[in-house]
């Protein structure tokens, strides 16, 4: 059964990937061990309460939230309200939590879990890697102590959507992202290529509006937000779930197909800085980095049918 350490910036899609987990949860096919929220789509703090929420919704309790950095590495910090919405959840107003944060911070927290779990965790980020890379330089020995790095992130042959060539996670922090595409643990990672087949439409988005349940209205609710948002992108009605294609991939590895590349992440390119380039020349290898598993297609119909399933289960 996966144990899951969750690093996020909650955040619409992220919280839908939180209602997935949590039905994994209760059907007790995988372990929720802690979360850990970072800058992104939303201040930290914000982000951690959302995600009390959304655990609180879909009746997950007990799963310790951390607030992580509220700032990138070396830059500006940008939220993305105008996507999410101005409280991160599509201006849907929901009440404040009963839950509230731990004291410890996200960074400090990987590290602990890792140390007290070593080799059974797997980490899920899905927002900026910050958190992950504030990690690394705390313990320099976590790689050996994970037992995976699942990660929504990144762009190669598909458009950036923060600009031409930059994914949101990596361009709000390339300097985060590059530390942990160098770490040498072994890292699965989600892109834009894989995540914009998967945009669900609106025969699904119906069914979704459809179930008679709190947590169904819920979700219907904030994707109504988020299909706003990607009107102009879609031109059609949908939306790109992202992050929980990252997530089911770690109960269903079979869900995607794959291709094992060095990234690297363009950290001075004046229009390409947060882009991710993947070494994609043949034999003799030229990039020593350790290959990066890179999901560039997946099963759709069954995502979006275990996606909505699983908010149908709580
Ligand atoms: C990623 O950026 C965020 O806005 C989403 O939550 C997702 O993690 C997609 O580029
Ligand atoms: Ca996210």
């Amino acid at each position: 059964m996966p144990k899951i350490l969750l690093d996020c910036d909650t955040g619409i899609d992220d919280a839908m990937t939180l209602l997935y987990l949590a039905s994994l949860v209760k059907a007790g096919a995988a372990e929720l061990v802690a979360v850990g929220t970072v800058h992104g789509n939303i201040d930290p703090r914000s982000g951690a309460l959302n995600t009390l929420r959304v655990l609180e919704l879909a009746g997950v309790d007990g799963v310790p939230v951390a607030i992580g950095a509220p700032r990138p590495m070396a830059q500006d910090v940008h939220y993305a309200l105008d996507f999410h919405g101005s409280d991160g959840l599509g201006d849907t107003g929901r009440p404040a939590p009963r839950g509230e944060p731990t004291a410890e911070a996200a960074p400090a927290q990987i590290v602990r879990l890792a140390r007290e779990r070593p080799g059974e965790l797997t980490l899920l980020a899905t927002g900026p890697l910050t958190n992950l890379g504030a990690a690394l330089l705390l313990d320099p020995e976590l790689p050996s102590l994970i037992r995976e790095v699942v990660i929504m992130g990144g762009a190669f042959d598909h458009p950036g959507n923060i600009t031409t060539h930059a994914e949101a996670n990596i361009w709000h922090d390339p300097e985060a992202a590059e530390l942990v595409f160098a770490a040498g643990w072994p890292v699965v990672l989600v892109p834009l290529d894989a995540t914009h087949p998967t945009a669900v439409e609106a025969p699904w988005l119906d069914r979704l509006a459809a179930h008679d349940s709190e947590p169904a209205r819920f979700a219907s609710r904030i994707l109504e937000f988020y299909i706003d948002s990607y009107a102009p992108i879609l031109k059609r009605r949908g939306c790109v779930i992202h992050d929980a294609l990252a997530a089911m991939l770690i109960a269903e590895p079979d869900l995607g197909t794959y291709v094992e590349r060095p990234v690297r992440v363009e950290l001075r390119g004046e229009l390409t800085r947060g882009a991710t380039i993947w070494d994609a020349r043949t034999a003799p290898a030229r990039d020593d980095r350790r290959p990066v598993k890179v999901m560039v297609g997946s099963d759709v119909e069954r995502f979006q049918e275990r996606l909505l399933a699983s908010v149908f289960a709580l």
